[in-house]
């Protein structure tokens, strides 16, 4: 992270598509963090804050099949902008690492890509207010979009209250996986691609050698605690 606002602190963020393993991978990443020596905070998004929890129940429920995509984008940015606001600045000013399941790159992939409203323009978006929280690791964790899918829809059985974006055609989710790897290329000093097509132990080890890695090339203050 370049902030002024979180340079003590560290910030963690996992992406990847449906069903890949990155919210189990969460909690063995601020485990590993924690025996780094520093206080580990795990959140997500959307849902990450009480407000959060409230639009995170609107965006994933099948019910709102009818949700305008420029609609959608902006309750993404509104828990982001809560989330950022009360949760993750502060964490980060304390020292502490913030472990966080999805981030602003899900919105230039899930609705500037997928959706189709234009990655260049989400990233404006997120550029213009926010520009002062970058993660400093991206963990991506990559499988082919079917097996993922099919992960996802296995782990539920019957109606999912979150099963809004499993509804999605596998079209969507191969765009979403692409978009990922584009943003990965992009970015490659930032993000780390993890094999999540593994078996959750053998990622686990994957994650935690790229944050290994990470902490020992990082310049700049450790942990405080
Ligand atoms: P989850 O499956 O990681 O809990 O994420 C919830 C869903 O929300 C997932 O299908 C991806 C989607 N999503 C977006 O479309 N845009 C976003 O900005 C975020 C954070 C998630």
């Amino acid at each position: 992270m370049t902030t002024s606002s979180s340079r003590k602190g560290l910030f963690v963020t996992l992406e990847g598509g449906e069903g890949s393993g990155k919210t189990t991978q969460a909690g063995f990443a601020a485990a590993f963090l924690e025996k780094m020596g520093y206080k580990a905070l795990v959140t997500r998004e959307p849902g990450g804050t009480q407000l959060g929890a409230q639009i995170r129940a609107m965006v994933l429920s099948p019910d709102n099949g009818h949700l305008d995509a420029i609609a959608e984008l902006f309750l993404y940015e509104a828990d982001r902008a809560q989330h950022i606001a009360r949760l993750i600045v502060p964490a980060l000013e304390k020292g502490m690492a913030v472990v966080c399941d999805r981030f602003y790159d899900a919105t230039v992939v899930y609705q500037g890509r997928a959706r189709g409203l234009g990655a260049e323009k989400v990233d404006a978006l997120h550029r213009q207010w926010f520009s002062f929280v970058r993660p400093d690791i991206t963990l991506l964790f990559d499988l082919p979009a079917q097996v993922g899918l099919e992960r996802a829809i296995n782990r539920v059985q019957g109606h999912d209250p979150e099963g809004r974006f499993e509804q999605e055609a596998l079209v969507f989710h191969e765009k979403v996986r692409q978009g990922y790897l584009d943003l990965a290329k992009d970015n490659p000093g930032r993000f780390c691609i993890i094999d999540a097509a593994k078996d959750q132990e053998a990622v686990r080890l994957d994650v935690e050698k790229a944050l290994a890695g990470f902490l020992n090339q990082k310049p700049g203050p450790k942990p405080l605690g």
